[in-house]
């Protein structure tokens, strides 16, 4: 008989996005309609990967471009990578401090991997993206939430940070524009925590993946704001470039000062192992970041129509409150009735899908503590999808 036995470090990992669309295929298979409003890819509604970085993946493949690259990635694409850092985020970083990656979450794996032994706490915005608490967790570190104020537009209580710092804490971790709520970070904002990270030693982590992503406010990169002290900033291609299944990402060490040296070099060593990232899509990459842009802006604005729309019927519907998002493509609003009419958030989410075939996330999946009471509903749907979604939320708060 084989063993079955599991590893605790691997069956604790949670990823409520993902996790929920199990009750929604025995939904499905049942013969009933589900509209997902819970993963987070535009590639699944009506935005399409532009075509010149599509072109340039069949050059590269067609080319012969297929055989294992760099472990820190192709030296052209980090070029790129320092190029659009310089012309968007106004960061100087060069070649030798970008490691390209398989997606933003084999970063997040590879930075915790590098950061964090047994006991070390990390501090992650509540609510936060899941991956940065389960990967703490699987390297039997800490993730400690500090509260992020949802009236003020879920900036983060700057006050709450400070006092959970300990002498246990290795980094913090900002993700702006924020998933799960949308919020953007204002330049105070992101220099108090540099100052907090500096002041206490620690390493500070900036997930940047929605930085083109915004509606109305600039968006401010945190090793702009850094200046000369240290930053690792994580950012990608699924997003702004309508890339999610190409699975292309990278990191940077914003280092003037070559205080992350001994990190660097550990985390080189272990982009090794994993060989390298797909070639050709790395060809790809270069195409987006040094072709034309234009399909952003025309994203945004179609997203702006989405969230506009969304927040209106939102604030329609008695019984649930919403901050309006400035970035990303999510809303994270309140269900009043949460702990009477639902016991938890889990059991609301779950008790839509069951009446109306809506899949949203339950807010605990993105913190216990601070996301509870609430849901995330992703806003990429062209506006009739939503519309029909929106009117059986309606319905269902009425019932
Ligand atoms: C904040 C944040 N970071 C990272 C990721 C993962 O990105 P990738 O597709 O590059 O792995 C996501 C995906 O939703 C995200 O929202």
């Amino acid at each position: 008989m084989v063993s079955a036995t599991v590893t605790r470090r691997v069956s604790t990992i949670e990823y409520a996005i993902r996790d929920v669309v199990d009750l929604a295929k025995k939904l499905e298979s049942k013969g009933r309609q589900v509209t997902y409003l819970n993963i987070g890819d535009p590639v699944k509604f009506d935005f399409d990967t532009p075509d010149h970085i599509k072109q340039a993946l069949f050059r590269a493949v067609k080319s012969g471009e297929n055989w294992y690259g760099q472990s820190e990635g192709l030296l052209e694409l980090r070029e790129a990578i320092c190029r659009k850092e310089k012309r968007v985020n106004k960061i100087d970083i060069s070649p030798e401090n970008v490691i390209v990656t398989t997606g933003v979450s084999e970063a997040i794996f590879m930075i915790m991997a590098a950061i964090i032994e047994k006991g070390d706490e990390i501090l992650v915005p509540g609510p936060t993206y899941p991956p940065y608490t389960s990967y703490a967790k699987f390297f039997e570190g800490k993730p400690v939430s500090y509260r992020t104020i949802e009236e003020e537009g879920w900036v983060p209580d700057l006050d709450d940070i400070e006092s959970k710092i300990s002498d246990k804490t290795k980094g913090i971790l900002v993700i702006n524009p924020n998933n799960p709520c949308g919020a953007l970070y204002d330049k105070n904002v992101i220099a108090r925590i540099v100052s907090l990270a500096s002041e206490n030693e620690l390493i500070l982590l900036s997930d940047e993946i929605y930085d083109r992503i915004v509606y109305e406010e600039e968006f401010v990169s945190t090793a702009h704001v850094a200046k000369d002290l240290p930053v690792i900033g994580l950012n990608g291609f699924s997003k702004t470039y309508l890339a999610t299944g190409w699975r292309l990402g990278y990191f940077y060490f914003h280092d003037p000062e070559g205080k992350l040296e001994p990190l660097k070099d550990s985390v080189k060593r272990e982009s090794r192992i994993r060989l390298c990232t797909n070639t050709p899509i790395q060809r790809a990459g270069v195409a987006a970041l040094d072709g034309s842009q234009s399909h952003i802006k025309k994203m945004v604005d179609e997203l702006r129509k989405r969230r506009n729309y969304v927040c209106k019927r939102l604030k329609e519907i008695a019984g649930i409150s919403c901050t309006t998002p400035k970035g990303a493509f999510y809303v994270f609003p309140k269900i009043h009735d949460v702990g009477r009419r639902w016991k938890t958030d889990l059991e609301f989410a779950s008790n839509l899908l069951e009446e109306t075939g809506v899949l949203v996330v339950h807010g605990s999946g993105f913190c216990k503590k601070y996301g509870a009471g609430h849901v995330r509903i992703v806003f990429l749907p062209p506006i009739e999808v939503l519309e029909s979604a929106f009117d059986m939320l309606e319905r269902f708060m009425r019932s």
